[in-house]
């Protein structure tokens, strides 16, 4: 399946102020597939873990304690190019930049406070979704 999955999180903030359901009807209106979900905490240091690659970055600390504020929902989808795809749908990091019709648009607060994550690669998909979830290939 490799091309054809993609990891996503709905980030704390807009769990929090009851997003989920229209980010998700977006993702599936899109021709996403849920594979997996789960809506589940991530303490400081697991989120200091799943962003490891931004360690060295002026906004990790922001960035580990935003993300541990509060409940996260993870998801594995699946999609023909389900990353490139993604990331589309999502649009930029900054929503500053994000196109008309893209969730971060719609729901972002900030470049920090940004709606939701998505994989920039088909390996990093595969390790972000191991992160949460096991026994992927039985999904
Ligand atoms: P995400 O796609 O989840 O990946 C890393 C996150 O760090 C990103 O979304 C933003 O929320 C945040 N981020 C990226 N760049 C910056 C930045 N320059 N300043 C603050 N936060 C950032």
């Amino acid at each position: 399946m490799v091309g054809n999955r993609t990891f996503s999180m709905i980030k704390p903030d807009a769990v929090r102020d009851g997003q989920s359901g229209s980010i998700l009807k977006m993702i599936e209106a899109a021709g996403f597939r849920i594979v997996a979900i789960k809506l589940t905490y991530l303490s400081s240091e697991r989120a200091g873990e799943f962003y490891g690659v931004h360690a060295d970055k002026p906004f990790y600390p922001s960035l580990k304690a935003i993300m541990s504020e509060s409940p996260i929902m993870a998801l594995i989808l699946e999609k023909e190019n389900a990353v490139e795809d993604f990331r589309k749908l999502i649009g930029s990091t900054n929503p500053a930049n994000a196109a008309e019709g893209t969730i971060r648009k719609q729901f972002a607060k900030s470049l920090e406070r940004n709606a939701v994550h998505g994989s920039d690669s088909d390996e990093n998909a595969a390790i972000e979704g191991s992160f949460f979830f096991s026994n992927l290939e039985k999904y």
